[in-house]
């Protein structure tokens, strides 16, 4: 059992927040914070924040609030951005171009080593000093470097037929822009799934209820 297990997905899914929004601060040289200057800022409720980062032990001290550079590097840890996970990116179209060359991935805690595409006239582009392999080179590939994250920039057929191979070769995490449901055929397997069309449906929702 994993140590933060048990820890609501909810409070896990507002960590990434608590980071971007303390790393800000620690750039700005700010070194403390109280849990209502927090709440303030991020728009949570002050007792929010608390129940969040008691989950993980509590870090702040009464009458003191948070120390903002050990706080981020709590929340990094359980976070795992230090974890320097092997990636593997799948499909160097459109988005994922965009996805290879403008995300951070070493700040977020993974390196990308690998990305692949099934057409042939992109094998050997360089995409941030990674050279776009074959498709059919996947397998000796994660043999060979143990990769155990995809990113799938794919089509959801290709992504369906591709994720038995995937698992088969020890990844255990897909970053999924792919419309194909891993999760409902691999249910031990971490899956996040991003639909930009989703936020964009919500958005539309928002507008129309202004
Ligand atoms: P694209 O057509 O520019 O790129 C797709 C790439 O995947 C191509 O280079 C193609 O050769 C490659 N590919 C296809 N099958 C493959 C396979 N079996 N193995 C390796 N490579 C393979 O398309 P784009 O715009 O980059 O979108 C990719 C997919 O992502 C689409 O299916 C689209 O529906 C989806 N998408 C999802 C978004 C989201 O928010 N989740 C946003 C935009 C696109």
């Amino acid at each position: 059992m994993g140590k933060n297990e048990g820890v609501s997905i909810s409070v896990i899914k507002r960590l990434p927040r608590y980071y971007r929004f303390l790393g800000e601060l620690k750039e700005n040289g700010v070194i403390r914070i109280s849990s209502k200057d927090l709440s303030e800022k991020m728009g949570f409720t002050a007792s929010q924040i608390r129940q969040d980062l008691n989950c993980f032990g509590g870090f702040g001290q009464q009458g003191y609030g948070y120390n903002i550079a050990s706080l981020y590097e709590e929340i990094g840890k359980i976070l795992g951005v230090n974890n320097n996970r092997k990636a593997i990116l799948i499909g160097a179209g459109n988005l994922g171009k965009a996805i290879a060359l403008h995300m951070s991935f070493e700040a977020r805690g993974f390196n990308l080593i690998g990305i692949f595409d099934k057409n042939e006239a992109l094998s050997g582009q360089m995409l941030r000093g990674i050279p776009i392999r074959n498709i059919d080179g996947l397998y000796n590939f994660c043999r060979d470097n143990s990769p155990t994250v995809a990113v799938l920039c794919i089509p959801s057929p290709a992504a369906q037929a591709l994720a038995p191979q995937l698992v088969e070769l020890g990844i255990k995490g897909f970053w999924n822009f792919s419309h194909y449901d891993i999760a409902a055929d691999y249910p031990g397997i971490a899956v996040e799934n991003v639909h930009l069309s989703d936020s964009l449906m919500t958005l539309s929702y928002h507008v129309s209820n202004i």
